[in-house]
């Protein structure tokens, strides 16, 4: 259960969020594995249906919505500030390469993300598949339910669509990119605020 009425003197996990505008408590199923801990920015925003595990490290600003599982358990994660990390996501590592998401990105509801680099101002899109050692460079967007390949490099400013993905160079906008960023950090501070459980 991740919601109680008080929160007890010990727990099986960290208990991040708490709102008592109707006297309960969100318990949020955050884990530590062997020594690996996770590291969540505490103006960072975690659904209590989400689920972190391990060596995570999750920024200022950034958000992690229901159903997103981040397993840092074979090597590292880290997601930088103000990054939405959307429903029924699968954020997954390998010891050689961790996954690294940079600061301002947009990672869409069920992505899934495996040892591979999104740096900043990035816009992954829904349901897409991102691999081994790709890097994806500023200002590029992953479409909608494409799959990138181990190795591929994105360039800045670059579409990556379909599956498997192909690069259309210069094709990203800025602004569809800047949106989501902007909308999922108001949502989040909202979400902070006024999210409770009510059965
Ligand atoms: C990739 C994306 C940004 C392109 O949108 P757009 O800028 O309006 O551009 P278009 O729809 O004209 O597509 C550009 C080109 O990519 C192709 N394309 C777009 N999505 C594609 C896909 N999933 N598979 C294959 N080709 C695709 C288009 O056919 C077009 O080809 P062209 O070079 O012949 O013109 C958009 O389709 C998308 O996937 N957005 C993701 C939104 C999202 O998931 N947000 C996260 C939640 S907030």
């Amino acid at each position: 259960m991740t919601w109680a009425t008080t929160v007890p003197a010990a727990v099986a996990h960290d208990v991040l969020h708490v709102s008592d505008h109707v006297g309960t408590v969100a318990l949020v199923p955050v884990y530590a594995f062997g020594d690996q801990r996770p590291d969540i920015h505490p103006q960072a925003y975690v659904h209590p249906d989400a689920i972190i595990i391990g060596s995570v490290h999750l920024g200022a600003g950034s958000s992690v919505w229901p159903g997103a599982v981040l397993r840092g358990d074979d090597g590292q994660i880290r997601v930088g500030e103000r990054t939405s990390v959307q429903d029924n996501c699968v954020i997954h590592t390998t010891a050689d390469h961790p996954t690294v998401i940079g600061d301002d990105c947009v990672v869409g509801h069920l992505v899934h993300l495996e040892g591979c680099t999104i740096e900043p101002w990035c816009l992954i899109g829904n349901g897409s598949i991102v691999l081994h050692r790709v890097v994806v460079h500023t200002g590029a967007i992953v479409g909608a339910n494409s799959v990138v390949l181990n190795d591929t490099d994105v360039p800045s400013g670059a579409l990556a669509v379909g599956s498997p993905a192909v690069i259309k160079a210069g094709r990203a906008r800025r602004a569809d990119i800047e949106h989501s960023v902007a909308n999922y950090v108001e949502r989040a501070t909202r979400f902070r605020a006024s999210l409770r459980r009510i059965d």
